[in-house]
């Protein structure tokens, strides 16, 4: 388990009062980006505490799916009492390093064979050790066709509250996050978000789709 894990656990328990209010706009431009579609099945990989459940709920529907998944079990386990809270029978939530997974991993959370539409990173890119290699693991699970969306916050020279927050968050906001998904896409698009001096850069918001379908 990484040493950050430890970190996260705990930062798990203040995460939501102090990070929920400053990206609901964002979340709304990641989902409304990620143009789901009732029945779809998405990947939201880190889920954290699950504050994107919501919009993507309402994007794949009763029939969908939403699979979370994320390292710390204190992230975890605030997800679940989450879902618990709102009776979301279609959130299935799972612990696992985003190298590691599998689509026989998902198959066995999803309790079924599992075709990924939709791919979610939002706060993981700048956050994840080895984090080039992670979104290209991620992009190999995605179905031909499908769509990824990647926000995060970006500051190519970090203020101090830009330190803070790499500090905070254990991140790297340095990363240009967008970068694989360029390279990897089609129809790509990056834009920036109206951005708080908390989010410690400019959030940028980017999406594009996977070839081959
Ligand atoms: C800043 S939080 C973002 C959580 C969530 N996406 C959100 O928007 O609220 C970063 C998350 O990345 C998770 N994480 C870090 N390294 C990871 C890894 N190697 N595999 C899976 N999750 C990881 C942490 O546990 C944490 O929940």
């Amino acid at each position: 388990m990484p040493p950050a894990m430890g970190w996260y656990d705990f930062f798990a328990r203040f995460y939501d009062s102090s990070v929920e209010k400053l990206y609901v706009g964002a979340r709304e431009a990641a989902c409304e980006a990620l143009e789901l579609r009732p029945g779809q099945t998405v990947l939201d990989l880190p889920c954290g505490t699950g504050q994107a459940f919501e919009g993507l709920v309402a994007g794949v529907g009763d029939e969908g799916a939403v699979l979370g998944l994320d390292l710390s079990a204190g992230m975890l386990h605030k997800a679940h009492a989450r879902v618990e809270a709102h009776g979301w029978s279609q959130v299935f939530l799972g612990q696992a390093d985003v190298h590691a997974v599998d689509a026989a991993m998902l198959a066995e959370l999803r309790g079924a064979p599992v075709v990924i539409d939709s791919l979610h990173v939002f706060l993981g890119l700048s956050a994840f050790p080895r984090w080039e290699e992670a979104f290209e693991h991620l992009w190999g699970l995605l179905r031909p066709g499908g769509r990824a969306v990647v926000l995060d916050s970006h500051a190519a020279h970090p203020s101090f509250q830009g330190r803070m927050v790499n500090l905070v968050a254990q991140a790297q906001i340095q990363r240009e996050t967008w970068v694989p998904l360029q390279r990897l896409a089609e129809g790509f698009e990056r834009r920036e978000l109206p951005s708080l001096p908390q989010h410690g850069g400019t959030l940028v918001l980017a999406s594009g789709r996977k070839g081959g379908a």
